[in-house]
């Protein structure tokens, strides 16, 4: 197998199915080595049989996580940091949207569950990832969403009131925040890594809020599936986030209009995810969130 990724080593979240499952598909057609780290054996499985069956001598290991789960976070990092092998390319693509479903969920720690996966999970498995990715350099994409700069920092564990979508945009604004504060410091050559942001676009056809696009009348459902990606298209932004020699912190959206659908553009980063000051902020809340679920 010989390709762009050829014998580079690659961490994709989320991957067990949706933009996840392509973008892994498609770094492995370039030769790339593959990690999945899922929370379900079976869906990682198939997932893992999906891509062999396109890509029959791609190398894949599939591994547990739960970004819900502190524990298994750790448990992961940990696991791969004893192994020593650098990691090249790492995608933070995993996400969860609990459309339709009003109840406020929260993790054994009690952190809001958007929060937790979205944001939490990702900032505490880059951190400890922080060595295996310096030493190789790493280019790192991190998968954001149109709502993203929409999502209020004000209660971002959703405490005085709840919707899901509006905790799905501030866990992804907060992971935006995020994402491009590594991106400074690697300008500032502090971790020696490249963090380019990204955005799918609409994306009709995958895992997420499945349930409540079902529930959708027929019109809007199919309204949505024209002005949409597929999953293959639509893995384009993190490929070309991940590809990018840019300056770190840009941001490659789909080009069409609205940035709806469409092959992948770069522009910079929008101020919602710019501001140091909310950085410094959204990163002592993670500290303290983080230290907190490691006390509990
Ligand atoms: N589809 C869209 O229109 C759209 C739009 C904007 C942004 N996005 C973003 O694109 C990314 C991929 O979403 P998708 O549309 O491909 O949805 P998807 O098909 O549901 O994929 C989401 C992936 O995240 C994984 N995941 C969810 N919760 C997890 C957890 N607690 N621990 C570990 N993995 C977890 C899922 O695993 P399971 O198989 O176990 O569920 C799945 O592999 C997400 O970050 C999403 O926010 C999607």
């Amino acid at each position: 197998m010989s390709g762009r990724w050829t014998g580079k080593r690659a961490l994709v979240t989320g991957a067990s199915n949706g933009v996840g499952l392509e973008i892994a598909r498609s770094l492995a057609e370039e030769g790339a080595r593959l990690i999945l780290p899922v929370r379900s054996r079976l869906r990682g499985d198939a997932a893992a049989r999906s891509i062999l069956a396109s890509v029959p001598d791609a190398e894949i290991d599939v591994r547990d996580l739960d970004l819900a789960r502190p524990e298994t976070v750790t448990a992961l990092a940990m696991e791969l940091r004893a192994e020593g092998e650098a990691v090249d390319l790492y995608v933070m693509n995993a996400g969860v949207v609990l459309l339709g479903d009003a109840e406020r969920h929260l993790t054994e720690q009690g952190i809001e569950l958007h929060l937790q996966t979205n944001f939490l999970g990702h900032y505490a498995l880059t951190l400890l990832l922080l060595p295996l990715l310096r030493r190789s350099r790493a280019r790192i994409a991190v998968q954001l969403s149109l709502a993203a700069p929409h999502g209020r920092l004000d209660d971002l564990q959703s405490e005085r009131r709840y919707h899901p979508l509006r905790a799905y945009a501030a866990s992804k604004r907060a992971l935006g925040i995020y994402a491009y504060a590594l991106a400074q410091s690697s300008v500032a050559g502090i971790w020696g890594v490249n963090v380019q942001l990204c955005h799918p676009g609409v994306v009709p056809g995958t895992g997420i809020a499945a349930d409540a696009r079902k529930r959708a009348p027929a019109a809007t459902s199919r309204f949505v599936e024209r002005l949409g990606s597929t999953p293959r298209q639509a893995a384009e932004t993190a490929l070309a986030a991940l590809a990018s020699d840019a300056v770190p912190g840009q941001y490659y959206v789909p080009s069409a209009a609205f940035e709806l659908s469409g092959s992948p553009r770069e522009r910079p980063a929008p101020n919602a995810f710019t501001d140091p000051r909310e950085a410094d902020r959204i990163l002592e809340m993670a500290e303290s969130l983080a230290i907190a679920s490691r006390c509990t």
